[in-house]
């Protein structure tokens, strides 16, 4: 397992494909409301895409048959958008990947669909905090466990489980390349980090069990104990004195645990 390490122009063409994706999330985040479809989100999200001039890396990824994965409530991740209707109360993962000019730009967020339940708010903000903090621990010299160890330290205090069965993911010229980012882990153990690798970092957070099964339709995958799961991810490039996150939102997303959040620090 080798680790490319991106020259300056790669990293440009995977910033450009990653603002992309991260402004058809925050589009998502305007329209979502009780009421929709998963399928309407992933209409939305294929034109958008289209329109941009990039191209939805889901759709016929190893036979993926859309081109966005909605995760609801107990979905962990890869939910295959169809005729579900959104109901008040759901929280749901919306991953946008696009291809631009040949490189791929990944990133996700768990919205709250109107009013969710406090344990709803909860593991999502863990969530998302998770992932703050994880992103925090990334520089040159920091080591790969170091990123697990953050989230699984901060996710367990606070009542919830970490996903082993799914895990980040270089990124480039392909979806998924080296390295596999653990979302657990040990501090000062695994791949030391260098200026120019390129990764996602993508936490599951389970409000029960970290177990998951996957469905019949080969794709869908979900808590084993049925309890709620939030993700957010985005794709970030190491630097020398710490990271980028090429996937940065221009505003925070509606509908989000995010945005209000950045509302009570005035953002
Ligand atoms: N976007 C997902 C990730 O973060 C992968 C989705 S693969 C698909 O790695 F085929 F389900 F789209
Ligand atoms: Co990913
Ligand atoms: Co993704």
């Amino acid at each position: 397992m080798t680790v490319s390490i991106k020259t300056v122009r790669e990293v440009a063409g995977i910033r450009a494909a990653s603002q992309m994706a991260a402004e058809t999330l925050i589009l998502v985040g305007d329209m979502l409301r009780p009421g929709i479809t998963t399928e309407d989100i992933n209409t939305f999200v294929h034109e958008d895409t289209l329109k941009r001039g990039g191209i939805p890396a889901p759709l016929n990824y190893h036979g993926f048959p859309k081109s966005v994965c909605t995760s609801v409530n107990e979905v962990v991740c890869h939910g295959i958008p169809g005729p579900r209707v959104l109901q008040n109360g759901d929280i749901i993962n919306v991953d946008v990947t696009t291809i631009f000019e040949g490189f791929f730009g990944d990133t996700s967020a768990t919205f709250f669909v109107g009013e969710v339940s406090d344990e709803a708010r909860h593991v999502t903000e863990v969530c998302r905090k998770s992932l703050d903090l994880a992103i925090q621990e990334v520089r040159e010299g920091a080591k790969l466990g170091d990123i697990g160890a953050a989230i699984q330290g901060y996710a367990q205090g606070q009542n919830c489980s970490v996903v082993r069965a799914f895990v980040g993911h270089g990124i480039g010229r392909t979806f998924h390349e080296a390295p596999q980012v653990s979302h657990v882990g040990k501090r000062g153990t695994g791949l030391r980090l260098k200026a120019g690798m390129v990764f996602t970092i993508e936490p599951m957070i389970n409000l029960g069990g970290y177990e998951v099964e996957v469905l019949a339709d080969k794709w869908t995958a979900v808590t084993l104990d049925g309890s709620l799961s939030a993700q957010f991810e985005h794709t970030i490039v190491v630097t020398k004195t710490g990271c980028e996150v090429l996937t940065k939102r221009s505003r925070p997303l509606k509908n989000s645990e995010e945005h209000l959040a950045a509302a009570l620090i005035g953002g």
